[in-house]
């Protein structure tokens, strides 16, 4: 694993971006796995400045509410539409997310990890990581080899998501989420953090017990992990293992 400590928020998207530009640089038909909720945000604003001809580009979402109404601008159908298929230039029909609405959840979750396989793999998966150890919505206590399904939000979920929402009782109670196991299949996985709030979890995580009570720490089992956190989220990480860079030092700023 390797883990970049950069300044501030920004700077992660600088970094982050730089690796998923490189991917797609010498692989045009890239498969990328997309994060939604804050963490990326700054990565894809970084990408987008890269002017990168995505055309060929596939990409799969992490995760989705289940019920909210088609075009609700906090599904992560939409979410994903304004900040990545557009900000990016993907082609929309090379872009796909679970499909929460589906009459039957349990089988639209298996498609979309069937559909996940027939593409090849996702070559690299942005995460953002939850206060309480969640990636995508593995809450604490998934299996560690679980794949995509329905699962419950925990209340902390939900109360970290309320700010996105009119009033927190609007924050969906399940979701769609790409499992763990799932995930681990990824060839790359790239997480980002940013913020104070994140530092007691992201040390958790990464230099912690391997446990279901943390569902991040299963990225201590994958062979190809690459971190960048800002200071803040960084600040309880041990030294061993983590290299701070200037952005100006790495060759991915733009
Ligand atoms: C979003 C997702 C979640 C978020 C996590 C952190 O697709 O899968 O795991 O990455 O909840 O959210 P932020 O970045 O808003 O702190």
């Amino acid at each position: 694993m390797e883990i970049f400590v950069v300044p501030d928020a920004a700077a992660t998207g600088t970094v982050a971006a730089g690796i998923l530009a490189a991917v797609v640089r010498s692989k045009p038909d890239a498969v990328l796995g997309v994060a939604t909720g804050g963490s990326p945000l700054p990565v894809y604003a970084a990408l987008a400045r890269h002017r990168l001809d995505m055309s060929g580009v596939r990409a799969f979402a992490l995760d989705e509410y289940v019920g909210l109404p088609s075009g609700h601008p906090q599904s992560y159908a939409e979410v994903v539409r304004r900040e990545v298929t557009e900000r990016l230039g993907l082609d929309p029909a090379r872009v796909s997310v679970p499909d929460g609405g589906a009459l039957d959840p349990q089988q639209a979750a298996a498609d979309y990890d069937a559909a996940i396989s027939r593409a090849g793999g996702i070559d690299v998966q942005l995460l953002g990581i939850g206060h309480n150890g969640h990636i995508a919505f593995n809450e604490p206590g998934s299996a560690l080899d679980s794949r995509t399904r329905v699962e419950n939000l925990a209340d902390r979920t939900r109360e970290a998501n309320a700010r996105y929402f009119a009033s927190p009782e609007d924050v969906p109670a399940q979701c769609i989420t790409q499992g763990l196991g799932t995930i681990m299949e990824a060839r790359h996985l790239l997480l980002v953090a940013h913020g104070a709030d994140k530092a007691d979890i992201l040390a958790a995580a990464l230099q912690g017990c391997l446990t279901a009570d943390c569902p991040a720490s299963v990225l201590q089992r994958h062979p190809h992990v690459t971190v960048v956190a800002d200071e803040a989220a960084a600040a309880n990480l041990r030294p061993g293992g983590v290299v701070a860079v200037r952005v100006e030092d790495t060759a991915v700023g733009v």
